[in-house]
């Protein structure tokens, strides 16, 4: 018999501080919180008011949507955190977009973005079969930019006053990663769990 209490054991990626999992029905009104919260707005691209029915959506949609594949990011207790996810995937070219918000302030800068990232990249590499993946920061971002850069992404250019945050226009930076630079560093965190 079901118990309602019991939190999710539902896990889809297996890491060393956090689970990668599919979304439940439960998760929209956190999810909901944190892409209204104005610190996180700040840092990523949304501007507008989302309202619970667009979250719900939002949610219907993505588990029918295999170029999108979006993930809860749980810690080892069963405590959701945050989103990750690989966006736009073309199977011909075999590229995708990385993003993640850890909605959970708390948790910023203490590895559980690393450890999500890098089992997810392996997920992409190694499962999905992925050449590629990118991703792009607003300059002024630098725990998202370092994160990244540890994971192995490199910068491959920089899209001149592309985004309008604060007040004025900012740079955003795209990055790059192949697997072949990859997974050195992937090797590197299985046995260490340090990617530098
Ligand atoms: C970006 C995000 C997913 C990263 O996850 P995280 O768990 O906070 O990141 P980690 O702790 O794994 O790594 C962050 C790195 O940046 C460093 N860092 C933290 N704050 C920093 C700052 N202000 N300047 C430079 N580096 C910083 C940390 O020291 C760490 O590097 P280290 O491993 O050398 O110590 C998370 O912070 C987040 O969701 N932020 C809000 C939303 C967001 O910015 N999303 C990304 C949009 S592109």
């Amino acid at each position: 018999m079901s118990d309602n209490n019991q939190k999710s054991k539902v896990v889809f990626l297996k890491g060393k501080k956090v689970n990668l999992r599919p979304f439940s029905k439960e998760d929209v009104s956190l999810i909901t919180q944190w892409v209204n919260d104005q610190e996180i707005r700040d840092l990523v691209s949304f501007v507008f008011p989302q309202t619970e029915k667009q979250e719900e959506e939002w949610y219907s949609k993505i588990g029918s949507d295999n170029n999108n594949i979006v993930l809860g990011i749980e810690t080892k207790d069963n405590k959701l955190i945050g989103i990750m996810g690989i966006h736009q995937i073309d199977w011909v070219a075999r590229v995708g977009t990385t993003g993640a918000i850890i909605g959970e302030k708390d948790y910023w800068g203490k590895g559980y973005g690393t450890d999500a990232k890098m089992q997810l990249l392996n997920y992409a590499f190694n499962t999905l079969g992925l050449y590629k993946i990118s991703s792009s920061v607003i300059a002024f971002n630098k725990r998202s930019l370092q994160y990244s850069l540890h994971c192995g992404y490199k910068i491959e250019g920089r899209r001149k006053k592309h985004f309008f945050k604060r007040g004025r226009r900012w740079d955003l930076i795209d990055m790059g990663l192949f697997r072949a630079e990859w997974l050195p560093i992937w090797i590197k965190y299985q046995k260490t769990g340090k990617v530098h």
